[in-house]
């Protein structure tokens, strides 16, 4: 009886691969079938909200398993927005939450219904939400978050829908910037560096050693500390990550001019005279009887940044600031936003292009021919500029010449890349933080076994 078992079992184990061989080279539709749902399942989605001050972002990515990006119809990504932004709706958080419901179903018709589960839906409040009063920013960020919840069939972690400040954004899109340009996986050495100039803070983000990292001065309680350690592809990396807060693009203009107080400031253009508005204060702006002066206004600018306050550190950016020690991790800069803005607004750059290769120095030389202008020649010299921002062309360009030299240390004629995205495959990926968040987002899915993680 035994042995008849075995002999049983023998004889099916034997038997078995070549049935299950057989059926499955007998069967082309079962075959298909088995192959593409595989395929499905390798491959992974991830839905981004950005959420800024004048309107809201969609952004949905793709990727194969390799934690490649892969094309959603003809583009790299599928996005779409809607305006205004949250912060439009302050006192009517339920009202907030459904303005973002039509983009919620466009996206979810782009990612496949059984994938529905596994796709990490994100949520990502920019500076607009800060600003509100109390906590109406609470209110609005928990009425989408239940909305979500409610609504969405996506995968919504209770952390899913937040407010992220200079920091997280500047180490996301040092992400985006290095996942695009395939260094992720590679030595801090390797990868690049970036600077975003927004409208109310300067982001500074670049890789820097671990015996740096080690060393690197501790900040007051509160703050954010100076280094940010992540891992992605295996390998780990200390970033050093500031926002400096009141130096972006909108917010230096208003000190520029609060530094002059209601009197005449060498950094408007004659002929101009009226007043900007920031964070819902006004500033008088005219220029001396004598004109715009590119020397004087380079005085006030190099007081506005504080370039000769003490520095507590072996070197300082500006302000009291701790520079990260510089480094490779700083040999080649991405810099972007109101930077990649300007340079095309004023014709330094091609447009239409994703980024061109500048020198700190070209900011100055254009700075130089737009101080010498009269406001009513702006319009002929840079068309391309819009009105709001034609008063304060010189002032602009000499605020992002100072800050690359004597506020980052960058020599006048390093080489640095100035743009708003970067060539990927055959499509150009936006350099911004969203991308680097849906690699986290995906890379906390089981079968990608946390290629990227804050430790
Ligand atoms: C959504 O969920 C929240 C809490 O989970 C609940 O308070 C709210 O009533 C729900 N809204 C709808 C429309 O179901
Ligand atoms: C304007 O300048 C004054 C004096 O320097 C300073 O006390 C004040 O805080 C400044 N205001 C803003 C909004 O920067
Ligand atoms: C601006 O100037 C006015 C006088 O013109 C003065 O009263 C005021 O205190 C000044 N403000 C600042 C912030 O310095
Ligand atoms: C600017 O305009 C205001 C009125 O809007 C006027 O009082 C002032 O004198 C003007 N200043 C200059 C320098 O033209």
């Amino acid at each position: 009886m035994e042995f008849l078992i075995t002999l049983i079992a023998t004889f099916l184990l034997l038997l078995m691969p070549a049935i299950t061989s057989s059926q499955y080279l007998g069967n082309n539709l079962l075959t298909n079938r088995k192959i593409f749902q595989k395929q499905e399942t390798l491959t992974s989605y991830a839905v981004i909200f950005d959420a800024g001050s004048t309107g809201t972002r969609v952004h949905v990515y793709h990727f194969d398993q390799n934690l490649d990006l892969l094309h959603i119809g003809n583009d790299i990504e599928f996005v779409d927005k809607i305006k205004p932004g949250l912060s439009a709706y302050g006192d009517n958080p339920e009202q907030a939450a459904k303005s973002l419901i039509p983009l919620l179903e466009e996206a979810e018709d782009v990612v496949p219904e059984d994938l529905h589960p596994k796709t990490p839906l994100r949520l990502g409040a920019t500076a607009g939400l800060r600003l509100l009063n109390g906590d109406a920013a609470e209110k609005i960020l928990q009425a989408t978050r239940n909305m979500f919840s409610n609504r969405s069939t996506l995968n919504v972690q209770r952390d899913a829908v937040s407010i992220i400040d200079g920091t997280q954004e500047g180490s996301y899109m040092w992400v985006t910037v290095n996942y695009v340009l395939g260094n992720l996986g590679k030595s801090f050495t390797k990868s690049v560096g970036v600077i975003d100039l927004g409208g109310g803070s300067v982001q500074m983000t670049y890789a820097v050693s671990k015996k740096t990292a080690k060393n690197a001065p501790k900040v007051a309680d509160g703050e954010d500390p100076y280094i940010k350690k992540l891992v992605l592809k295996g390998k780990q990396y200390d970033l050093y990550v500031h926002s400096y807060l009141r130096f972006g693009k909108e917010a230096t203009r208003a000190q520029v001019l609060n530094a002059t107080n209601g009197s005449a400031n060498p950094c408007i253009l004659p002929g101009f005279n009226g007043t900007f508005t920031y964070s819902g204060v006004e500033y008088k702006a005219f220029s001396p009887s004598s004109g715009s002066n590119f020397d004087d206004c380079k005085e006030i600018i190099l007081k506005v940044l504080k370039v000769n306050d003490p520095c507590p550190y072996p070197s300082c950016t500006f302000g009291g600031i701790w520079n990260g020690g510089g480094g490779s991790g700083q040999k080649k800069l991405f810099v972007t936003s109101a930077f990649a803005y300007l340079a095309e607004d004023v014709g330094m750059v091609e447009p239409n292009k994703p980024n061109s290769i500048l020198h700190p120095v070209d900011f100055e030389i254009e700075a130089k021919r737009a101080c010498a202008l009269n406001f009513e020649d702006v319009k002929s010299t840079y068309p391309r500029l819009t009105d709001a921002k034609r008063p304060y062309v010189c002032m602009d360009l000499l605020y992002q010449h100072v800050l690359l030299v004597h506020g980052f240390g960058l020599g006048p004629r390093k080489e640095i890349t100035v743009g708003e995205g970067i060539q990927y495959q055959n499509s150009v990926v936006e350099a911004a933080w969203p991308l680097g968040t849906a690699v986290e987002a995906i890379s906390a899915l089981p079968k990608f076994k946390r290629l990227m993680y804050f430790i």
